[in-house]
């Protein structure tokens, strides 16, 4: 399987702060956004990455993720030159994509939960085995601010709206989804909305019309935010830095999780530390080595 994470668009709900830097470099805590969503697809073990983003900020994603090897993994870039919608993602990275499934994650997703490894996988597993689409739902209490999934008791969906007015569940789609390799084709097919963008829920429509999309819940356990606002940035900074600081653990700490897959070995854990060596980060991963901070 391979990942693609969607990091362009103009991060309009973020203005003044996203003028001039793209949305997914900005920090969350203490690491860049697009980190969060990377360091998911490692954790699924996926090391093909390819980021959909804007052509005037390629260089910068190049000079902080480069070729992805130093984290043992091929990241590769896709320019998309206007932000056409979130389905516009699959069409720009069609060749990549080839025949694989596909994780498909929106850049400014964070997600964290025990066992959150578990319950995606599941989903993934579904789609490799029956084929189809696989969409998460979050509860919350103001669904009309994000896609809405109706589903039934085994996961079969029922409906998806974009943004309903009137929300035929709670279940929030959360900004992840498996896909088979029809996704692309799909992407190819479906109208712009009426915002003129091409939605991703005019994906995951065609996927129910053929009556192949499934849901997963990702429960109340779990945590969930998408940071495209002023407020749920500083709520999803917020909750990283809670946690980081009461486990001393981190979350979404790629170098770490490369490690920990074994796709870097010790020297090179250090290696990528030292330069980051008075900060909290690089001491982190200094003690992830084995080392003394
Ligand atoms: C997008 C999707 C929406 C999804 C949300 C999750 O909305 O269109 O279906 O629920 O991401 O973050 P956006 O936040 O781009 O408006």
């Amino acid at each position: 399987m391979k990942a693609v994470i969607l990091a362009g668009g103009s991060g309009t709900r973020l203005y003044p702060t996203t003028l001039v830097v793209n949305k997914h470099l900005l920090p969350i805590y203490n690491k860049p956004m697009i980190y969060y969503p990377l360091s998911i697809a490692m954790l699924l073990g996926i090391s093909e990455v390819g980021i959909v983003v804007n052509p005037q900020d390629l260089a910068a994603f190049k000079s902080l993720l480069s070729d992805g090897s130093w984290l043992g993994m091929k990241i590769q870039f896709f320019e998309q030159d206007k932000p056409r919608g979130l389905a516009d993602g699959l069409i720009v990275c069609k060749d990549f994509v080839d025949d694989s499934n596909l994780l498909y994650i929106l850049g400014d997703n964070i997600l964290f939960g025990h066992d959150l490894v578990k319950v995606l996988k599941e989903g993934a597993e579904r789609v490799l085995k029956q084929g189809g689409a696989c969409v998460f739902g979050y509860y919350v209490n103001d669904p009309t601010r994000f896609g809405v999934v109706e589903f039934d008791e085994s996961g079969n969906v029922l409906s998806v709206e974009e943004k309903p007015s009137k929300p035929r569940s709670n279940y929030a789609i959360v900004g992840l989804y498996f896909f088979d390799k029809a996704a692309c084709e799909i992407a190819r097919s479906v109208k712009p909305s009426e915002r003129g963008e091409l939605e991703i829920t005019s994906v995951l429509e065609e996927y129910l019309k053929m009556n192949k999309l499934f849901a997963k819940v990702i429960g109340r356990g779990f945590a969930w935010f998408d940071a495209g606002t002023h407020d749920s940035f500083l709520e999803a900074g917020e909750f990283v830095a809670r946690i980081e600081q009461r486990t001393g653990l981190m979350i979404g700490c790629v170098e770490e999780i490369a490690f920990r897959n074994g796709w870097i070995d010790k020297n090179s854990l250090i290696n990528l530390a030292k330069p980051l060596s008075k900060t909290s980060y690089g001491q982190y991963l200094m003690r992830i080595a084995g080392e003394k901070p």
